[in-house]
């Protein structure tokens, strides 16, 4: 019984030092030795057969033993918990050092930014920057500007109507009338009117049915062709090369008298004749004209005292055109591989 007693111990203190690795090893050891169905536990329920002088003796070594085990058990469970410390810790630490990770970079939308040069031009030659509504009244979409209800030009701005009087503005051109309306009759006018108008048209890779356009309107006494030369020959020079040739042909707006489209040599091939230019050498480039007088006096100006010129341009059209991007869709379509350039 003695040398059984003594050869468990050395078993169970080999398993705790040499083959408990973790934790869940020692308890296993635990277990089967000092668990209710352990080997020690058994050797003490077996005392009832020793002869009861030895009993005490036994007794007192089996206890011994087990005080022994519980011991080793104990300072192994120990050394195992600040291991198991250790190692989380080590798991967890975090590495300060690391690169963090950085939110994406947001861009400037390429018409945003040609919107800027825009405005920043013409707020150099000292002009406003207005806004008028998106949904406007058929008065200032049309009828302020020289388009009575039944005009034919109506149709080339066939538009989104909400009610009979109100729609999605076809043009910028509303905002002349509007400002003109805010000041002081005959009082002078230097303003430009950025924003977007909407129009029936197909969705491709020149057309959409919303676009952005600039508004321009400058009334004062004595206001002449030559300056709404000057202004927008100046104009387009800064915004795509002091080189560029600039032409003016004969139009017909309704809201202005004469009327001129503005071209420019082509900026992909300098007027030789291209693709983009279809071969003719120039691009038209915006509208413009003198202010009609009806239009002056629609809205409380005197056209005997005071003239003006007005123009109107697309801010994508520029923007394709500056950047060599060949389809419009890719303005409207998020995709940031475009965006990311900007
Ligand atoms: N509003 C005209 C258009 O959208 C452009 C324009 C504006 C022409 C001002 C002349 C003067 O086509």
């Amino acid at each position: 019984m003695e040398s059984k007693i003594k050869e468990l111990r050395e078993e169970a203190a080999k398993a705790v030092n040499e083959l408990s690795k973790s934790l869940n090893d020692l308890n296993d050891v635990r277990v089967k030795y000092l668990g209710k169905k352990g080997e020690l536990t058994s050797l003490l329920r077996g005392l009832g057969q020793i002869s009861a002088e030895d009993r005490p003796r036994i007794g007192q070594i089996v206890n011994d033993a087990r005080q022994e085990i519980e011991k080793i058990i104990a300072e192994k469970n120990e050394i195992l918990k600040a291991k198991a410390m250790e190692e989380k810790l080590a798991k967890e630490k975090i590495d300060v050092t690391l690169d963090g990770r950085r939110p994406p970079h947001g861009h400037i939308h390429p018409l945003t930014y040609t919107l800027l040069e825009i405005k920043n031009i013409f707020m150099r030659m000292g002009f406003s920057v207005e806004e008028g509504p998106e949904i406007e009244k058929d008065y200032y979409n049309f009828e302020a500007l020289n388009l009575p209800k039944d005009h034919p030009a109506r149709d080339m701005q066939d538009s989104f109507y909400i009610t009979e009087d109100i729609l999605m503005r076809s043009q910028t051109s509303p905002v002349q009338a509007r400002t003109m309306e805010s000041h002081e009759p005959n009082s002078p006018i230097r303003m430009i009117a950025p924003g977007r108008v909407y129009r029936r048209d197909d969705y491709d890779a020149t057309h959409s049915p919303m676009f952005t356009q600039v508004e321009g309107l400058v009334i004062d006494k004595g206001i002449s062709f030559a300056d709404l030369k000057g202004t927008l020959v100046n104009f387009l020079q800064q915004i795509f090369d002091k080189n560029v040739k600039v032409r003016f042909r004969p139009s017909f707006f309704p809201f202005t008298e004469p009327s001129a489209e503005v071209d420019i040599s082509c900026v992909m091939c300098k007027g030789a004749g291209c693709r983009v230019c279809k071969g003719t050498g120039w691009l038209e480039i915006l509208g413009s004209g003198m202010v009609h007088p009806r239009v002056l006096e629609m809205s409380g100006y005197d056209p005997k005292k005071v003239s003006g010129f007005a123009f109107g341009l697309g801010v994508e059209r520029i923007t394709m055109l500056k950047y060599g991007i060949d389809d419009l869709r890719l303005f409207y379509d998020n995709d940031t591989r475009l965006l990311k350039q900007f």
